[in-house]
This record gives C-alpha cells, sequence and structure tokens, in this order.
C-alpha cells in the first residue's frame, strides 16, 4: 500500500481516502514514524501531507531523515514538499501573500511522470504560506504558477515528487490524475485492495481485542453506529450489546424504526432507555453550542454507565466515530473546530475501552461497508444525523416546545424532498430554530411566531458542502406546509451559505 504521513493539514485523510479509491491500501500514519517501521511497513510509496506549520517554526513536525534513504518513492504536497526541499537542500521560504484558493499552474515540464499527458495549463488548489524559492540539487522545477514560481518539482531518478497544490481536493482539475500517476506509475503499485477487505481486517482486528470479553454499543439511530452494530454483531455475536438512548432529542418515529430494523432484521441485542427528562433537565437554560454537546456527551455516557453497570464485565465501548468526527475535534494533528460528541465529551472517569471501527473513513465509505453488510438500502442511505440531535438545531436554549417545532417541521421537510424524488441528490437537508421571532399576518391577526431556517447541503464527504439548489417550488411548498402545520411558525428562511466558511449545522 501507501503510506501518509501525517503534518496536520485538514486534507490529509482525503489522501488516503483517494489512495483506497484507486483500490490501493493507504493508511495515514503520525510524522513521528521511524524509517525502520515504515521498512517493517513495506509501502510502494510514501505521501507527505500538507499542514499548517512553517518549516522553520520552532515545533514544526519532522520526519525521520533516514525515511528519504529507504529507496521508497515519496510525494510531498504542500508542506510535505516544503519539509522534502528543506531536508534535502532547498530553500523554503514565507511567501509574500498567504495563497488560499484555486490557482491556474503551467506544466514547464511534462517529460515527469505525474504531468505526463496532462494539459499544459491546469487549475489547481492552493493553500499555504511557504513556497520553496530553490529546489534541491537533482531535482527540476516542472510546473509554475504566478504566485508559486516553484509550483512542482520532480527527480525521476530518486523517484521524489513535490507539489505545492492539493491533488487530493476536487478543485485540482487533473489532481486524481496525478495521484494515479503517482500511485501506479511511479510507485508500481497494484488496484488490490477493496471494502470486502476492510470488513475482514476489521473482523480480525475485533475478535483479536475483543477475546472473549463483552462490548457494548452506542446505538444512536444513524448510519454510522448501525454500520457498526452490523459489523461488530457479525465479528463477535452475542459478545455484543447494544444500548439505544432515547435522548429525546431525534426525529420523528426515529427511535421505533432503529429498534425495527437492527433488532427485527439483524437481531442485535438491543436496551432501549428512555432519557429525554434526564437530557432535557440537563440542557436547562444552557445556550453556549460547545457546551451544549459536551453535556450531551457526557449525559450520553452516563446513560451508558448506568447501564452497563447493571450488565456483568462489560469491558468495551463501540462508537460510529468518523474520521471526519475525529479531524474536526482535534485529535489527530489538525486544529480544532467543533467537539463532536462522540470525541469531545468523553468524561475522564470513563470506564471503558473504546472500539471505533469507522475511525479511518468518511461518511461515503461507511455506507459502501454498511451495504456491503447487507443492511437496507434505506437505512444506509438514511442521511447524516448528529449525534447531539436536535439539541443542536434548536439554536440557544432547549425547551420542549421549541423540540417539537424543530421535529416537525424536519418531518415535512423530508416528507415533501422524498415526494420530489431529491433524496439522494440532496447530502443532507434538516429544519433549524434560531430562537428568533418576527412579526406575520395570518387571517386577520398579527402574529409574532418562530422563524424556521431550511438547512440543505451537497457533499461528498461533509468536509465541505455546498447549499442545495432545492427548486422554488418544492421550497414554495415546504414552507406553507411547515407554516400551515407547525404551530408558532410564521416565516421560512433558507441557508444560502457553504461550508467553509459556515458550518453545516448551525451550532
Ligand atoms: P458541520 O456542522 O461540522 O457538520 O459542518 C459536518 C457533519 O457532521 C455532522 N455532525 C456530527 N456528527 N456528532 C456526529 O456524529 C456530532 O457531534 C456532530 N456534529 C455535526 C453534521 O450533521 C454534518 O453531517
Amino acid at each position: 500500500g501507501i503510506v501518509v504521513i501525517d503534518y496536520g493539514s485538514q486534507y490529509n485523510q482525503l489522501i488516503t481516502r483517494r489512495i483506497r479509491d484507486f483500490g490501493i491500501y493507504s493508511e495515514l500514519m503520525p510524522n513521528t514514524i521511524t524509517a525502520a517501521e515504515i521498512k517493517e511497513i513495506n509501502p510502494k510509496g510514501i505521501i507527505l501531507s500538507g499542514g499548517p506549520n512553517s518549516v522553520y517554526d520552532k515545533d514544526a513536525f519532522t520526519i525521520d531523515q533516514e525515511i528519504y534513504k529507504l529507496g521508497i518513492p515519496i510525494l510531498g504536497i504542500c508542506y510535505g514538499m516544503q519539509l522534502m526541499s528543506y531536508n534535502l537542500g532547498g530553500d523554503v521560504e514565507s511567501a509574500d501573500n498567504r495563497e488560499y484558493g484555486k490557482a491556474d499552474i503551467e506544466v514547464t515540464d511534462d517529460s515527469t511522470v505525474l504531468f505526463n499527458g496532462l494539459p499544459k495549463n491546469q487549475f489547481v488548489w492552493m493553500s499555504h504560506g511557504d513556497l520553496v524559492r530553490k529546489a534541491p540539487e537533482g531535482f527540476k522545477v516542472v510546473a509554475t504558477s504566478k504566485n508559486a514560481p516553484i509550483s512542482s518539482i520532480a527527480n525521476d531518478e530518486k523517484k521524489m515528487y513535490g507539489i505545492q497544490f492539493h491533488a487530493e481536493v476536487r478543485n485540482t482539475e487533473f489532481g486524481l490524475d496525478i495521484l494515479k500517476k503517482f500511485a501506479f506509475d511511479v510507485c508500481g503499485a497494484e488496484a488490490n485492495w477493496s471494502m470486502d477487505d476492510f470488513i475482514d481486517q476489521q473482523i480480525e482486528k475485533i475478535r483479536a481485542e475483543v477475546g472473549d470479553k463483552k462490548v457494548l454499543l452506542a446505538l444512536s439511530g444513524g448510519v454510522d453506529s448501525s454500520v457498526v452494530g452490523v459489523l461488530l454483531h457479525k465479528a463477535i455475536g452475542t459478545q455484543l450489546t447494544s444500548i439505544f438512548v432515547d435522548h429525546g432529542l431525534l426525529r420523528k418515529n426515529e427511535a421505533d424504526q432503529v429498534m425495527e430494523s437492527l433488532e427485527g432484521k439483524f437481531g442485535l441485542n438491543i436496551i432501549k432507555v428512555d432519557a429525554q427528562k434526564r437530557f432535557l433537565d440537563k440542557l436547562d437554560g444552557v445556550t453556549d453550542p460547545e457546551r451544549k454537546r459536551k453535556i450531551i456527551g457526557n449525559e450520553f455516557i452516563q446513560v451508558f454507565n448506568d447501564e452497563a453497570s447493571k450488565l456483568e464485565g462489560i469491558d468495551f465501548l463501540a462508537q460510529g466515530t468518523l474520521y471526519t468526527d475525529v479531524i474536526e475535534s482535534g485529535t489527530s494533528t489538525a486544529q480544532t473546530i467543533k467537539s463532536h460528541h462522540n470525541v469531545g465529551g468523553l468524561p475522564e472517569d470513563m470506564h471503558f475501552k473504546l472500539i471505533e471501527p469507522l475511525r479511518t473513513l468518511f461518511k461515503d465509505e461507511t455506507r459502501e461497508l454498511g451495504e456491503k453488510l447487507g443492511i437496507p438500502h434505506d437505512l444506509v442511505w438514511r442521511q447524516p444525523f448528529p449525534g447531539p440531535g436536535l439539541g443542536i438545531r434548536v439554536i440557544g436554549a432547549v425547551t420542549q416546545e421549541k423540540l417539537e417545532i424543530v421535529r416537525d417541521s424536519d418531518w415535512i421537510l423530508r416528507d415533501e424532498i422524498k415526494k420530489a424524488g431529491l433524496e439522494e441528490d440532496i447530502w443532507q437537508y434538516f429544519t433549524v430554530l434560531p430562537g428568533i421571532r418576527s412579526v406575520g399576518v395570518m387571517g386577520d391577526g398579527r402574529t409574532y411566531d418562530y422563524t424556521v431556517g431550511i438547512r440543505a447541503v451537497t457533499s461528498i464527504d461533509g468536509m465541505t458542502a455546498d447549499f442545495a439548489k432545492i427548486p422554488w417550488d418544492v421550497l414554495q411548498k415546504i414552507s406553507v406546509r411547515i407554516v400551515n402545520e407547525v404551530d408558532h411558525v410564521n416565516r421560512i428562511v433558507y441557508d444560502i451559505t457553504s461550508k467553509p466558511p459556515a458550518t453545516i449545522e448551525w451550532e
């Protein structure tokens, strides 16, 4: 496979993801990995990821210098290219301006494998503060741009390459081609890895880790924990007990559907806990989004502790944490954006060891895994739903009344999206209750009621998103129905921001 060394870019797991999409196994490794460890893994190639540091920073992430001598092909991306240039005798400087966004590069030498046969002018995605000013000896400059005269370097003999731009993001026109050329043509990797291998590997891993111990699963009702449930059930059968907490922050009918499909169809052993009151009490009057998330996360774990203590000998807690959750919580080298409840809110006296088999996967990979496991299409393609549920869609303090407004409006929105046949075109869609009220007129009377916001986005993996262009007539139907059918709502607004700069959820 191909090893990706992690220098902290928000995009780094995307690199492994792209490589796995080519059918080549790829894994992200910490930048403290040694040449000896790499030798043991014996990868076909190494990619040095991007990252927020400057190679000159005091605590800048670095690399075991022996890795350069292993004779394994290396591709440095952004920071990775700067680090390699700096280590091998080139010059790196801070750029006059931080460059962020689309840029035009010109390939000046396409005899190099990376650009061979690709157009001379290409759009790429740049995101950097530093630049390579002088390529190391033995390297030639093979692409340039206005702001980054050295946009790509190559040493064909040593099979070492650098690109200043991010080939792994979709905004780089020929990014996939470039990565493919590196993986197949430079490294000689073969496409022989698949999701079936992932299932086998995970089952083996889970069995080895769990032994004859017992595992408790946090079933949330979403795709992720359902997939973990079925995977674990496959691996360890009756050693798995699932707890499904109805925290009162679920969507309409959700609890029943989860019980029907997972207990009914797959035979998982599920304990359902009605904890609505506990959660509402804890959330009473709390307005800060991060605190709300932490409270919900903590309460979740508390409920598990309470339930688990009634069970005999549980050692492990399984969770459907995805890579997106991990990276955005800053537990890897990337910076904190939001503390997602499954990783941010764990109390320190937690009694379980964690099992998180989806930790390296993105959402769409999880869905692929779910389908491979035989989980029904409907459940697998259910849109993502955050752990803190409707609790972060009622903006500010959560009350029962406000939850009902979000729940009912969300149900109408989903119903209309389904009727319009847009379910699979829109990645995620829901309503939020910002908590502001405004004046309206209904019949002959003045109203002073809540505004409901509609949020709908298209996305590949939740890392970036565009607002969905729902047709006006569908929006109109949704608007009319929500105002007519949900009490205390007199105005509907549509969220037209993308991510970044906004996030998908409002809190
Ligand atoms: P944001 O709002 O960060 O959301 O753009 C990205 C994706 O993550 C979901 N999300 C969560 N999922 N626990 C989860 O399991 C959480 O705490 C959480 N917060 C956000 C969000 O719905 C979107 O799909």
